[in-house]
């Protein structure tokens, strides 16, 4: 009989790892899970990293120029004095953009892995005193119940277990009456003139995200029950904002007035 591998730490398909490396003697990666080290290193681990990609030019080129039509598809979810979880750092300003449509009395929370990202992302949020960063992993945030949670081009970049994790973590964190939102890829249309280019920068650089042209956001939640789930997408279908709303009903014993 085949050994059971149903709990190997080793991403099946790729013999990437995904245990956090405990390699205490390099800083730039203490706790960082292993396809982060192995696929991302020159992305978010480097010093290096930042300033070629931590300006907003930068972040609207890598997405075609959608960055702020994709920013306002969550800012529009939001209201001001709610609590908001992101789920990892995003270069550029994207989580003083989440700050500002939250106002004084909301709260920001940001749980992010990589060092060098965390120490990025306190600087930026430094004058906030309603925003924290996090230190962690993003398919374990803190607990606590939040009347939103975010999740901005996380998906595409960490193996097919890790987006079950995160997405179930992410519905888990969400308050009743609250919501999930996932900006992501998607599969763009068959006559998208960047459906070759992406094709080949996901197979050049990104290995887990092309996955996402052919499976619904949706059907890595483990228990789906309790959300209505809605879809969109943008410019030719290359993105998508998938939106889980907290349905369930008052717990029992507790009759509607
Ligand atoms: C959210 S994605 C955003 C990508 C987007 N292209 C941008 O402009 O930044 C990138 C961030 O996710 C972080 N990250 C990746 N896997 C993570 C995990 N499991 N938990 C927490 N943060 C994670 C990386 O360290 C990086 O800072």
């Amino acid at each position: 009989m085949p050994p059971d591998d149903s709990n190997s730490l080793v991403c099946r398909g790729t013999g990437i790892d995904l245990e956090a490396k405990t390699d205490q003697t390099d800083p730039l990666v203490t706790g960082v899970p292993g396809y982060l080290q192995d696929v991302y290193r020159w992305a978010y681990l480097e010093p290096l990293a930042l300033t070629v990609f931590d300006h907003q030019a930068m972040v609207s080129a890598i997405l075609w120029g959608n960055y702020h039509r994709l920013a306002r598809g969550v800012l529009e979810e939001l209201h001001a004095g709610e609590r908001v979880l992101q789920l990892a750092s995003v270069y550029g300003p994207f989580s003083l953009q989440l700050l500002d449509a939250l106002g004084p009395d909301g709260k920001l929370d940001v749980v992010e892995v990589a060092p060098v990202q965390i120490a990025r992302c306190r600087r930026l949020l430094e004058h906030h005193a309603n925003a924290r960063v996090i230190p962690g992993d993003a398919a374990a945030p803190p607990e606590g119940r939040y009347d939103t949670v975010v999740s901005f081009f996380l998906l595409h970049e960490v193996p097919e277990d890790y987006k079950s994790r995160i997405v179930d973590a992410a519905l888990d964190r969400v308050a009743p009456g609250g919501r999930v939102v996932f900006i992501d890829y998607h599969q763009p249309r068959r006559w998208h003139p960047l459906r070759p280019i992406m094709a080949t920068v996901f197979a050049l650089l990104e290995p887990f995200a092309r996955v996402l042209w052919t499976r619904e956001i949706e059907s890595y939640a483990r228990h789906r029950g309790g959300f209505r789930w809605r879809k969109q997408t943008f410019f030719g279908g290359l993105y998508q904002k998938v939106v889980a709303e907290r349905v369930d009903p008052p717990e029992s014993g507790m009759a509607a007035p």
